[in-house]
């Protein structure tokens, strides 16, 4: 569970002509209020794995820096893991959920085609008044989500977001498939965006995306069907080549267009697929690893709920401070990408 934290990160947008737009509306800076987390009780450690796939400990660890994952109760949904985060980040905003405007829910693992994981989550919160719908950006998704949800706010259409990303891979993966089956894990996280009246940091978004890479990762059919025909398929090194290039790229990109420097960054919160994707991009950028959050080892790779989760963690553990220039940044299935900056503000 999130601890109530008095810093408060913020947003601003680079461009405005003017607080007021053409519809009336006031333009103001999304504001990050609230963060929170789920992980299901499960854990499902390496040493198990090995009873069920040809594979072992010393691989995995080596290989991907995965020690565990926790996997989600068959009672559970990606709505239910998506309810416990959502109510921590209230919970550490101070929101009451009947106060939400929007609730976007980035997911591919929905437990249902429709209605949006987004709908379900509005009716267990009670968020009466919000707008609800998910998108479906695999492992990019909680970005795409969190950059729809600024864009609410800085056109003024909306003053309270909450953002969750939430997954229940195990459902879509082969547990016979030793090439998938261990990298992935179960989770949620959530962050409720605010609208502040002035900026203190400029903001910038980076969002990409290559068609051509449908085939490298993918997942033909919906969550749950365990019948052999609709489990996650991926080209793991190809995801791997894909996924070094766009975080340094996207990192570059990201911190040029906030006008600042590679050096301003206090912490980089990436996807958490594996940590030598995580450490090529380090070299590569060279940024240290010590500015690199990391912590697939607990709970594999949770595609949208990887960053909200990291997010979160990093400030529980207290590895973020006012006034720190953080980068967002996710790769995934599309193939997409994309990353966000932010400046964490005290109150
Ligand atoms: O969110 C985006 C989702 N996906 C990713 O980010 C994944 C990105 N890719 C990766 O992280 C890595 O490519 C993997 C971890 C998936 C694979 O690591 P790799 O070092 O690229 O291994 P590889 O696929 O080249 O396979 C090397 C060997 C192969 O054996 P041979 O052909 O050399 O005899 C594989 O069959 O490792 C074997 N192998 C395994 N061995 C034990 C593959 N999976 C396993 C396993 N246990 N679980």
């Amino acid at each position: 569970m999130s601890s109530r934290l008095t810093s408060r990160p913020e947003f601003a947008i680079l461009i405005r002509a003017s607080p007021v737009n053409e519809r009336g509306l006031v333009a103001r800076f999304p504001r990050i209020t609230g963060w929170g987390k789920y992980l299901p009780e499960r854990v499902l450690t390496n040493q198990e794995l090995e009873q069920k796939v040809y594979t072992s400990d010393s691989w995995i660890t080596s290989r991907t820096g995965i020690s565990g994952r926790r996997i989600a109760a068959s009672t559970e949904t990606a709505s239910t893991l998506a309810l416990e985060a959502s109510r921590a980040a209230l919970r550490t905003s101070g929101l009451d959920p009947a106060a939400l405007d929007l609730i976007i829910v980035a997911t591919c693992t929905p437990e249902y085609i429709f209605p949006a994981c987004a709908s379900v989550l509005q009716d267990l919160l009670g968020a009466r008044r919000a707008a609800a719908f998910d998108i479906n950006g695999a492992c990019t998704g909680f970005i795409h989500a969190l950059a729809t949800g600024c864009q609410f706010i800085s056109a003024g259409t909306y003053r309270n977001v909450l953002i969750a990303g939430s997954e229940i891979y195990s459902r879509i993966l082969d547990w016979q498939d030793r090439n998938t089956c261990v990298l992935f894990g179960d989770g949620a996280g959530a962050v409720v965006l605010g609208a502040a009246d002035s900026p203190s940091c400029a903001l910038s978004i980076v969002l990409g995306n290559d068609g051509s890479g449908t085939d490298i990762i993918y997942t033909p059919g919906p969550c749950g069907i365990n019948d052999g025909r609709y489990f996650l398929t991926m080209r793991g090194p190809e995801v791997f080549k894909f996924a070094v290039k766009v975080i340094c790229q996207a990192t570059r990109d990201v911190v040029a267009q906030a006008g600042l420097q590679m050096s301003d960054i206090d912490l980089i919160i990436p996807h958490q697929a594996n940590t030598r994707i995580i450490k090529t991009a380090s070299r590569t950028l060279g940024v240290p690893m010590e500015k690199f959050f990391v912590n697939v080892d607990r709970y594999g790779n949770t595609s949208a709920a990887s960053i909200p989760i990291a997010l979160c963690e990093a400030v529980e553990e207290g590895k973020i401070k006012d006034g720190d220039n953080l980068v967002l940044v996710g790769f995934g299935g599309g193939l997409s990408w994309g990353a966000v900056t932010v400046k964490w503000a005290g109150d």
